[in-house]
């Protein structure tokens, strides 16, 4: 069975859905792998080191997606209306597509897929169960992005995170605010903590608590019973009522004004993301002061971030870098390809290195989207009837 890997078309995208590494652990498992020439560049991952690891090198994308039975992406193909490859229509019928998919903000590709005969699978709708942890790239992904979010906003602040004696005078340490703990915010504290800073955090979910304080840092949130009720089945955060959102606003509000860095990593799955710091509160900073909004994709959770810029309103530095994961993308692309290795393990049969997609599994039941000419996933109903 071979397997492609093209190279990422999307803007600012930098990372790339296999390395030398997993590529040798491709071919132990039996599998041909055709990386097209130039797709590590950008996460400098050369195409000597993936042909010394077992690959072939194609020259072009058409080359490398011909005869391929399963194809590895990190974001979904282009399609023929954007301008550039289609690159559904470069792909072999009937092959088994992985990636970064984005769904349910693309619906009618869902259509592209089908008539194409794709077995396209969406790796962000894998269900958080312990059994799919290796596979987990929303949490490889944010991890990362927790970090590089902390040390993007170090290195747009005036000032130092530790606290520092020197002869020359004592150098204050740098007070950090993460808003949202799910996996981003956790990391984003763990790193601020590692630079000295001192460190608070707010979410809605009451198993956050905990996670906080053990980290070192002080937990801030309105603790009333719709706190305790917060969380989903699934581990999510609700979207939480009006009454809440203002408790919760007044006690940011007075958080905030002390902070010299914020960290803004909110979101309810579906939704558009809360937005927890308004105008006013970005006034209420000291100057040099410095909020990065991973959330800005969802829409933000600063009012005043503006995607893919770095702007200064109100005297603060409002980070609003688009895909941050890309921004570190040699360890992204290293763990996203291990959570690619592990999902391939689940559809592979290891004797006989065949395709065996088991339509009981529950893993495969919540990622598949399109199967034999159809759209099957359940959260996609309504684009096919
Ligand atoms: P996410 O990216 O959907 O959201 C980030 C954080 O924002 C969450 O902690 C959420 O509670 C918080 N948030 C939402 N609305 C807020 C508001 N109004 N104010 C303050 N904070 C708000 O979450 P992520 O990182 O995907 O994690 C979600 C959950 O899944 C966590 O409980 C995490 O531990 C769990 N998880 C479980 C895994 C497993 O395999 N069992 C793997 C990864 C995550």
């Amino acid at each position: 069975m071979k397997i492609a890997v093209p190279k990422e078309r999307r803007p600012g995208e930098a990372r790339v859905a296999a390395t030398p590494d997993s590529v040798k652990r491709l071919r132990a498992l039996g599998l041909e792998v055709v990386v097209e020439a130039g797709a590590g560049a950008d996460s400098a991952y050369p195409d000597a080191a993936y042909a010394e690891a077992g690959a072939t090198i194609a020259a072009d994308e058409a080359a490398a997606l011909a005869e391929a039975d399963i194809v590895l992406k990190v974001q979904r193909p282009l399609s023929a209306t954007e301008g550039g490859p289609d690159e559904v229509a470069l792909m072999r019928e009937g092959a088994v597509l992985i990636g970064i998919l984005a769904p349910l903000q693309n619906r009618a590709q869902m259509g592209d897929y089908a008539a194409r005969r794709l077995s396209a699978f969406a790796m962000e709708l894998l269900p958080r169960i312990t059994r799919a942890q290796s596979m987990d790239v929303l949490s490889s992904q944010a991890n990362l992005a927790g970090y590089k979010a902390v040390v993007d906003s170090a290195s747009e602040f005036g000032r130092a995170f530790p606290m520092m004696m020197t002869a020359a005078g004592t150098v204050a340490p740098a007070r950090v605010m993460i808003m949202g703990v799910g996996v981003a915010g956790l990391q984003a504290i763990a790193t601020a903590r590692r630079l000295g800073a001192v460190v608070s955090a707010t979410d809605v979910r009451p198993a956050t608590k905990e996670q906080v304080e053990s980290l070192g840092a002080s937990f801030v949130a309105v603790e009333d019973e719709e706190f305790k009720q917060a969380q989903t089945a699934a581990g999510y955060a609700k979207e939480m009522s009006e009454g809440y959102r203002q408790k919760q606003a007044a006690l940011i509000a007075e958080t905030i004004k002390k902070q010299d860095i914020v960290i803004c990593t909110a979101l309810i799955p579906g939704r558009k993301a809360p937005v927890l710091v308004s105008e006013e509160m970005v006034k209420s900073m000291k100057p040099g002061s410095v909020i990065v909004d991973l959330a800005v994709e969802a829409g933000g959770n600063c009012a005043l971030s503006e995607p893919g810029q770095v702007a200064v309103k109100h005297g603060v530095k409002l980070v609003g870098h688009l895909n941050m994961p890309s921004r570190i993308a040699v360890d992204a692309s290293a763990l996203y390809a291990r959570n690619l290795l592990a999902f391939i393990g689940l559809i592979v049969d290891k004797k006989d290195g065949t395709l065996k997609i088991d339509m009981d599994d529950e893993i495969i039941k919540g990622t598949l989207l399109t199967k034999d000419g159809a759209v099957v996933h359940p959260s996609l109903a309504a684009a096919t009837a």
